[in-house]
């Protein structure tokens, strides 16, 4: 694992290894959305490593025992809409019990910049960790305009997980929301000229829901 400041990229042999086969063209939808869904949850592993734990008693078959369990207020997960819904259920694997919000927003061809279409997000964001997901960190825009909803609605702690970024993408977050931790499986070269992510993958959404 390598880490910045706010941005860990999580380099686990698992993690590259599945990476690579997405990035593959040949990885028929199936493949590339079950790939996404497994390193969502390793993702989220790196994510949540500062939930809050207290100790509880229980009982094992054998003996009495104060255990570690986690404490704080249920994480909500929030689905940058469309290709974040790829992410989704590999979150929902480990932290069964978050809540789950949705942003949509689309690019408005004339300014450029992202315009909100849906927002649904469980109430009392105060005082719960955040995880916005979304595959792809390209420009970033659509990043720092969810996390601007976000925090609007009240989210005070705010973590983006995303399958791959760009450094154009991660300089926006940074400047837009210095606060907010960004995991990723990796740091990709550059954007190209029509925004995508180089190597890249081609487009999230369209691999996950088969529709190029
Ligand atoms: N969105 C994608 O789906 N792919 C990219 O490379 C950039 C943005």
């Amino acid at each position: 694992m390598s880490d910045t400041s706010r941005l860990t990229i999580v380099a686990h042999p698992l993690v590259r290894h599945k990476l690579s086969l997405m990035r593959d063209s040949a990885t028929p939808g199936p493949d590339f959305r079950r790939l996404l869904r497994e390193i969502a949850l390793l993702l989220t592993y790196e994510a949540t490593r500062d939930l809050p734990v207290a100790m509880q008693p229980i009982t094992t078959p054998l003996t009495e025992m104060e255990a570690p369990m986690l404490s704080g207020p249920d994480p909500v997960v929030v689905s940058i809409l469309r290709a974040g819904n790829g992410l989704l259920d590999g979150v929902l694997d480990v932290i069964p019990t978050a809540k789950v919000g949705f942003v949509g927003l689309y690019r408005d061809e004339e300014t450029l910049r992202p315009v909100q279409y849906y927002c649904k997000l469980p109430p009392d964001l105060a005082g719960r960790l955040v995880i916005a997901v979304d595959p792809m960190l390209a420009t970033g825009h659509s990043a720092a305009a969810a996390v601007d909803l976000l925090k609007q609605a009240g989210a005070q702690e705010v973590c983006l997980i995303c399958l791959l970024a760009a450094p154009e993408g991660v300089a926006c977050m940074e400047a837009a929301h210095p606060d907010v931790r960004i995991v990723t499986a990796a740091l990709d070269s550059h954007l190209n000229e029509k925004g995508y992510i180089v190597p890249g993958l081609g487009d999230a959404g369209d691999r996950i829901f088969g529709t190029q």
